[in-house]
């Protein structure tokens, strides 16, 4: 499989398998896709079912299918443990449900702070049960608990996910280990051209979350990535499928890709976007298709607006 290398020097491979998934269902799918080749596991604690990820990579581990150094394990630390008292600990809980020593990257989820109650909702609301209860803990404070746990050998990388370029600056200049990725929302309808390029000038790589433009939040009215008519009649004119083509056409731009499926067929389908080939003209044809459309929209989610979505 092809790699990425990260600033931290550690190679990622660029196609993943997301895992935002129902606990009892995960597992089958982790199996399927080691048999089918998936080395990179996205994971985050806030998909309450990293237990069941790391249940079925033991069961490899154990059978010999796979060594824990052949796989890629990313989690993230979730909203309301951003005090860098509780990111140690909470990394740990990862590490523990995930079965699998350390982590290959942590990510801070989203630059956003949030209250921890004492149930420790992950949408902790205020009284008034609409808004968010947040906190002001600066990103940079959280950041440096992340550096901490590459010192205490937790974590192999560290990196941001849902960052502006006025985030990475908030903790950019004062990072000792600089943030070697940022996850961020990447399809042809939301190409985020200028904050790819700006990443790539501090040497942070970039993770497409939502490749398909299938996000699990997606409402009705939103636009069909995959029934664009211009990715549908390319997909028949080189008889394959069209997610192959969105997942391909960011790989060529050095993106790694993270596309979830819990169907066997449609695993295989996106795996096999690693051989395909785009003309320069097709690249281009698919660039055109940008709008700048966001599928995950924390102002209509949170009513916090993280992406400028009211300008
Ligand atoms: N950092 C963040 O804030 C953040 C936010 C969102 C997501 N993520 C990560 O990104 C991953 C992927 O994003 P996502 O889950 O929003 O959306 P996605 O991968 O773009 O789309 C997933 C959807 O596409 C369908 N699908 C998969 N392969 C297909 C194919 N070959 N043909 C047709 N349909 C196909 C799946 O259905 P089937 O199951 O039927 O195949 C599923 O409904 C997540 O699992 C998570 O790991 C991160």
């Amino acid at each position: 499989m092809t790699t990425v290398k990260l600033s931290s020097g550690k190679e990622i491979p660029i196609m993943g398998l997301g895992t935002i998934n129902q606990p009892d269902k995960i597992g089958e799918v982790i199996k399927d896709a080691i048999e089918i080749g998936y080395r990179h596991f996205d994971c985050a604690g806030g998909y309450l079912n990293e237990k069941a990820i790391g249940d079925a990579l033991q069961e490899l581990i154990k059978n010999g299918k796979i060594k824990r150094e052949e796989i890629w394990i990313t989690s993230k630390l979730w909203n309301i443990y951003h005090d860098p008292k509780d990111v140690i600990e909470i990394c740990k809980k990862s590490i523990k449900d995930l079965q699998c020593e350390y982590l290959d990257l942590y990510l801070m989820h989203w630059p956003l702070a949030w209250f921890k109650n004492e149930k420790e909702d992950l949408a902790p609301m205020e009284e008034d049960n609409k808004t968010i209860k947040t906190v002001d803990i600066p990103l940079i404070e959280t950041w440096k608990a992340m550096e901490s746990l590459v010192d205490q050998g937790l974590v192999k990388s560290i990196g941001v996910s849902n960052f502006t370029e006025k985030h990475i600056e908030e903790i950019f200049d004062q990072a000792k280990i600089k943030p070697a990725m940022n996850q961020i929302e990447n399809h042809p309808y939301l190409a985020q051209n200028e904050l790819v390029s700006y990443c790539k000038s501090k040497g942070i790589n970039i993770t497409a979350y939502s490749p398909l433009g299938t996000a699990h939040l997606k409402r009705p009215e939103d636009p069909v990535l995959l029934k664009d008519p211009v990715i549908l009649q390319m997909a028949q004119d080189l008889n394959v499928s069209p997610a192959q083509i969105v997942l391909k056409w960011n790989m060529i731009r050095g993106v790694i890709v993270i596309p979830r499926s819990s169907s066997k067929n449609h695993l295989l389908d996106n795996f096999n976007a690693l051989n395909l080939k785009l003309s320069d003209e097709q690249f281009k044809a698919i660039s055109d298709l940008d709008k700048h459309f966001r599928f995950i929209r924390p102002l209509d989610l949170w009513g916090i607006d993280v992406f400028d979505e009211k300008k």
